[in-house]
């Protein structure tokens, strides 16, 4: 097992995702959580020290314990992972030099344990730099392995002590030979064996969850949904029956989809579940809604109030359980206090209502969303359920431009099945990260038959991504699309027009509000 220490960058995560595809355990900490005890307790093979938004060279600014470098353990430092260690060992840090962020080229010069087959001596190599500071004097014992024009020390190696330090981040994708080098430290310089699998972790949660709540009584907001179920049937593996599910239906899901979530999760699963149909509730105070942030906000508030309700009828509970992601950590973070913009209200990230006063299970929270597949399928979970596109919590309602109703809702459910069909007859289902029908306010004239038409169009959205936060347009043949069309027009009364949106995001949103 590897220590991950954080130092705050926004890619630490990745280091974990990267150390477990290779078969390797490991936990992360806040670099200021990790007394040298409890560091020895956890028996580490390697300590690797993240990136983070501080500078080295700053009094006051993080350091790492300074017992790990007595423990005779390999450090792998990144980024500013590199300079503190580098500043710690006598070496020293400097900032105001040349600085260099995003994909960088470094040259090999050397060869070491962490770079040996991956990286040949000579080689220009890509990487992916996000520095200010760099070092401009090495601590005793160590050596350069490559540099770049902004950084002379872009890789150092200490080979007696097993200390290794990059400038760039070999966790992100941008770095094409990263992982290997991570694997490199992992396997070759501590010893890992790289046997870890998701059947360990399923195994090590349960433990943690048990020991998190004890004899408590839990409550899960189900949805239906990849992180939500994944977190349930966890759950329900560890605590059994101190689990019940909420399951708050909005009237806002595709077909059939509240059935499926009942019968999986009661009837498969055993799983304790309240399935309260609020449709009537979330369509009345949605009647006459039109813009799209009041929209979503009613529909937050409502999901709260009512999970509430249903949470006091089943005699409340000590702790709530959520099926939170590490990109809804990030992304929640930095929608409360860093500097960017709410593009949209997410209605389940914004994590524990007020006034009820539960401790947080997030059993996910490490995890990337692929990786939450992975680990539903070690749970024996439907793939129905588990390869799912995502949905977004206020469902069909933000697919409804305007005011929503209950019979738009039913058309669009309608086109949206014709279209998700025809997209699983054609084999696409797993090679888009998300595709649904938009149901737009927009009468447009047709002919049927001999008579004139006065109906709905509709736009179809297919887009690829790896987390969401980008996207590209799925590039359908012409011929899927007007197969799809055609069905559409001729078996959903109340739309004769279809239309496909070929918009990336950004500049638009995967979503349409
Ligand atoms: P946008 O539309 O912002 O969507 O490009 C990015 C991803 O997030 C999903 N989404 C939501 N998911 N609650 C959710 O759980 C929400 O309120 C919400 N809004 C958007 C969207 O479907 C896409 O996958």
């Amino acid at each position: 097992r590897i220590l991950i220490l954080d130092f705050g960058s926004q890619v630490t995560q990745l280091i974990a995702r990267r150390l477990r595809e290779s078969g390797v355990y490991c936990e992360v900490w806040p670099f200021n959580a990790a007394p040298d005890d409890r560091i020895r307790a956890f028996a580490p093979k390697g300590i690797i020290l993240s990136g983070g938004p501080a500078s080295a060279t700053d009094e006051g600014s993080p350091r790492a314990p300074q017992a790990i470098f007595e423990m005779g353990l390999p450090i792998l430092g990144i980024c500013y992972g590199q300079q503190v260690m580098a500043h710690q060992l006598g070496g020293l840090v400097e900032g105001g030099h040349l600085r260099e962020f995003g994909r960088a080229h470094i040259d090999v010069t050397g060869d070491c344990a962490i770079t040996q087959g991956v990286w040949a001596p000579g080689a220009r190599e890509q990487v992916w730099m996000s520095h200010g500071d760099r070092i401009t004097r090495l601590p005793e014992g160590f050596r350069v392995v490559a540099a770049s024009e902004g950084a002379p020390f872009a890789v150092i190696a200490n080979d007696e002590r097993r200390y290794y330090g990059t400038m760039f981040h070999p966790e992100v994708v941008h770095t094409p030979h990263g992982a290997a080098l991570l694997k490199n430290f992992s396997h070759i310089v501590c010893g890992c064996s790289g046997d870890w699998t998701m059947g360990a972790f399923r195994a090590e949660m349960i433990a943690k969850i048990r020991a998190q709540v004890g004899t408590g009584r839990v409550v899960c907001g189900l949805s239906g949904g990849v992180d939500s179920s994944v977190a349930a049937v966890l759950l329900h593996e560890a605590i059994g029956d101190q689990l019940t599910c909420i399951y708050v239906d909005h009237g806002l899901m595709r077909a059939n989809e509240s059935e499926q979530v009942v019968s999986t999760f009661r009837d498969r699963f055993n799983i304790k579940l309240v399935h309260r149909d609020a449709s009537d509730l979330f369509l009345g105070q949605l009647s006459g809604v039109t813009d799209p942030e009041i929209k979503r906000k009613t529909i937050g508030r409502l999901f709260i109030e009512v999970f509430e309700e249903e949470q006091q009828k089943i005699g409340g509970a000590d702790f709530l359980a959520q099926g939170t992601l590490y990109p809804d950590v990030i992304e929640s973070v930095s929608a409360t206090g860093g500097p960017s913009v709410t593009i949209k209200s997410h209605h389940n990230v914004g994590g524990l209502p007020e006034g009820m006063r539960m401790k947080l299970v997030e059993p996910l929270r490490d995890l990337f969303k692929d990786e939450v597949r992975v680990l539903g399928r070690e749970l024996g979970i439907p793939e129905t359920i588990v390869g799912r596109h995502p949905f977004p919590g206020p469902g069909l309602a933000i697919r409804i431009p305007g005011e929503v109703t209950k019979e738009k809702a039913d058309i669009l459910r309608h086109a949206d099945t014709i279209y998700l069909e025809e997209i699983r007859n054609a084999g696409l289902y797993d090679a888009i990260w998300q595709a649904f029908a938009v149901l737009l306010p927009v009468r447009t004239v047709g002919v049927m038959g001999d008579g004139r038409t006065y109906d709905s169009a509709c736009a179809l959205r297919a887009v690829t991504s790896t987390d969401g936060m980008t996207a590209d347009v799925y590039p359908f043949s012409m011929e899927f699309l007007t197969r799809v069309a055609a069905r559409i027009v001729n078996e959903v009364r109340g739309i004769n027009r279809v239309t496909y949106d070929i918009t990336s995001k950004p500049p638009g949103t995967i979503e349409w509000e």
